[in-house]
């Protein structure tokens, strides 16, 4: 990866990458999504789904929902009865899909680890918002019920995101949680102050490569006004004071489509009048536009001090429609930052339904959330998100004393890489019915790429740096359908030897074998 450049390349994904990588940008992908479901009903099960906010998004799945269970995604027979996460003991069931590796991660906490990038980004974007109106919760346990997780934000049953390749489960109303919304409706309920800041760890499972990692961190903000609180009872009014106390910026600003659109992006018409969903959407905008004017200017001083060829541009940022299932009309906020328009948050008018189901439907409000590792990759120029968990004190040490001064924030200086080691992997899927007969429903497989992503991790961990699909087809009479990675095994610490890379991708050649029932060609 080359700096940022692929960072930007990282949104939704609405075709999975075959061969090469396919991307289309999160807004397209988002009125797609919005689309579909309005042509359906449903939303479309073959899109990359659209709360995805992340370093990067989930692929598109090819995988089921998960209405009704399917087959384990990856036999699980070494099923522990019970896991402990953070001191906490939970009981398994079939639905059990989290790696020990993954679970090992649950107590690190990298947004509260002093000096830490993820914990220095955290930071940054938390002065923006006064305390006293923004309640910060660093705390929240990862372990939510699906109800957190899906159920309070509208996700309908069988939206991807809930399927058991993408998302761990502990079991089947028990999972790790995919975004911070998860605490949304919680934190609506207990309406301990008009904002908050939410700061966590998030699971999703998905592919392997430097922008991708089974674990980030999220933060997720929002800012509600109670219409029974505000002065002569007019919330409009009180919207536009709490605007005006803002700070103003000096940065260009495209924000080309209307605030609301009927069918792209609709207003809560049962709910808000035009003028309070427009109210609440200009100071929703402009917090976030100062948010990410604070983070760009700090990234820009940065390079500027460690760069004497660097040239300074000024700072674009745009709003686009979005469609998330909790907030409508919906927005990503992209800007534009050498030389490419970068997705940086999604967010939008919260959905009535939630307030009124935490039993405050006197109130209303915005929420956004932003992946604070896609953030951190661009301010420090970290290239590889595997160094955030590194514990190389090369890494770690070149953020001390940043937390206590801002302005020594610096570029990452990378140590040295070391080579790379491309391997091969070509195999036959299983057919899940119809074994050997020429008929269609031989082509019918149960394989989901970020299974085999998880085999890879599971044996090699971080020394995988990336796997790609290069090839596939499917053979013309027997319907079977054969497909070829190549993984890159490049550690971060050290040069491996050959027979280390060989070692390593002969466990993942038996892995695929044992736990997807491949047929190595
Ligand atoms: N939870 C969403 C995601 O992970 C982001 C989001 C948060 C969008 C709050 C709107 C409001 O992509």
């Amino acid at each position: 990866m080359a700096g940022p450049r692929v960072l930007a390349a990282n949104v939704m994904r609405v075709v999975p990458r075959i061969g090469a990588r396919s991307h289309v940008r999160a807004s397209a992908t988002a009125s797609l999504l919005r689309l579909s479901a309005q042509a359906g009903g449903r939303l479309s099960l073959t899109r990359a789904p659209s709360h995805c906010l992340r370093v990067a998004s989930y692929s598109s799945s090819a995988g089921g929902a998960a209405s009704s269970p399917p087959p384990p995604s990856t036999p699980n027979s070494s099923r522990p009865a019970t896991i402990e996460v953070n001191g906490k003991t939970y009981t398994t069931d079939e639905w059990y899909n989290v790696p020990q590796t993954v679970l090992a991660l649950t107590g690190r906490k990298l947004h509260l680890q002093k000096d830490h990038p993820v914990a220095i980004t955290r930071q940054i974007i938390e002065s923006k918002f006064p305390t006293a109106t923004y309640k910060r919760y660093n705390e929240f346990d990862p372990v939510v019920s699906t109800i957190q997780n899906f159920d309070s934000l509208g996700f309908p049953p069988d939206h991807v995101g809930r399927a058991r390749s993408d998302t761990y489960y502990i079991n089947e109303t028990t999972l790790l949680r995919t975004h911070t919304s998860a605490h949304q409706a919680d934190t609506f309920r207990a309406s301990a102050s008009d904002g908050y800041l939410i700061s966590a760890d998030v699971y999703r499972r998905d592919e392997v490569d430097r922008s991708h990692y089974p674990v980030f961190h999220q933060m997720e903000g929002a800012r509600v006004w109670d219409r029974t609180k505000v002065p002569n009872g007019d919330v409009v009014a009180a919207i536009y004071a709490d605007l005006a106390k803002l700070p103003t910026h000096d940065v260009k600003v495209e924000d080309p489509n209307p605030p609301h659109h009927p069918e792209r992006n609709p207003l809560q018409s049962e709910h808000h009048t035009p003028e309070e969903a427009e109210a609440v959407a200009a100071h929703l905008k402009r917090s976030l536009e100062l948010m990410v004017v604070e983070i760009f200017t700090r990234a820009k001083q940065a390079a500027a001090r460690q760069d004497p060829n660097y040239v300074d541009e000024p700072l674009r940022v745009r709003w686009v429609e979005a469609y998330f299932p909790f907030t409508s009309p919906s927005w990503e906020l992209e800007v534009y930052y050498q030389g490419d328009w970068l997705e940086v948050l999604g967010c939008g008018v919260c959905k009535q339904e939630l307030f009124i189901n935490a039993d405050q439907p006197q109130q209303l409000g915005w929420a956004f959330g932003i992946g604070l590792e896609r953030i951190a990759m661009l301010l420090f120029q970290i290239p590889d998100i595997r160094l955030f968990w590194s514990k190389d004190e090369r890494f770690l040490s070149q953020f001390t004393g940043v937390q206590d001064g801002l302005d020594k924030l610096k570029r990452f200086v990378p140590f040295s890489k070391y080579p790379a080691c491309w391997k091969d992997v070509s195999f036959w899927l299983r057919s899940t019915s119809a074994a050997g007969g020429n008929t269609a429903v031989a082509n019918v497989h149960d394989f989901h790429e970020n299974d085999l992503m998880e085999v890879v991790r599971d044996v090699a961990g971080d020394v995988v740096e990336d796997v790609q699909l290069k090839d596939q087809f499917t053979h013309p009479k027997t319907g079977r359908k054969s497909m070829c990675y190549r993984i890159n095994y490049r550690s971060l610490e050290k040069t491996l030897t050959n027979e280390e890379a060989n070692d390593f991708h002969e466990r993942v050649r038996q892995g695929l074998v044992e736990k997807l029932g491949v047929e190595l060609r």
